[in-house]
């Protein structure tokens, strides 16, 4: 399974990458005005730090704007992956720009009808967006179980990334229901290493240790 870190920050980038395990980033404009800096600047700093796909969102609502934002997003640098909204105009930007090779995250996904038809125009990512259905009193995870199912009955090659993660349990059933991906906000990230027992055994070896140092000559 891969990781990717969900934000744009790249102090957090830069810290979180160090620790291993993270294969990507992903990014959305919400995550981009929190920086303070402009798209471009922002993402080609990700890309002199990270060595695996970078996603970045479209934010036109028309089909001819979505493939000229997404071509020349595809020319900042060989990582970009182009965030496309699962929307009708989404879709035909999709179809021209998956025969033009360009990579593509297929972003706002809510149901499996919506997978089954980014998979057909040959998405390379979809983004389920978990937490948010759970914020509706809707099941995420449930639809990531039907869309890992549908895959693979079909051999559909578009990769599953459970995105709008919460909490270090939306990774875990993730990786249980086979998703490809899951894109993590650096705190939840951290939340995934740590655990109190851990810890407490840790300290408990420390302490024991002490009295043995006394002891040697
Ligand atoms: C990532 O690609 C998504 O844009 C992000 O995970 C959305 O998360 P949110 O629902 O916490 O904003």
């Amino acid at each position: 399974m891969q990781f990717f870190l969900d934000t744009a920050n790249l102090e957090d980038i830069k810290k979180y990458f160090e620790w291993g395990a993270l294969d990507g980033v992903t990014t959305n404009p919400s995550l981009i005005a929190k920086e303070g800096v402009s798209l471009e600047k922002r993402i080609k700093e990700i890309a002199e730090v990270v060595d695996g796909p970078i996603s970045t969102e479209v934010v036109s609502t028309d089909a001819a704007g979505m493939i000229e934002e997404a071509r020349k997003f595809a020319k900042w640098h060989k990582n970009i992956v182009v965030k496309i909204p699962m929307i009708e105009e989404g879709v035909k930007a999709l179809k021209i720009l998956s025969a033009e090779g360009i990579k593509t995250n297929v972003t706002l996904v809510f149901s499996s009808g919506q997978a089954i038809i980014a998979a057909k125009n040959g998405a390379t990512y979809l983004s389920p967006f978990v937490g948010r259905l759970d914020d509706i009193s809707e099941d995420g995870m449930a639809l990531i179980h039907e869309i890992v199912t549908i895959y693979k009955n079909y051999d559909y090659k578009t990769k599953v990334l459970a995105a709008s993660i919460r909490h270090p349990r939306h990774v875990i059933e993730s990786a249980q229901l086979g998703a490809d991906v899951a894109t993590i906000p650096p705190a939840i990230f951290e939340k995934l290493i740590k655990h109190p027992l851990t810890d407490k055994g840790l300290k408990a070896f420390l302490d024991d240790w002490e009295k043995v140092k006394k002891l040697q000559v």
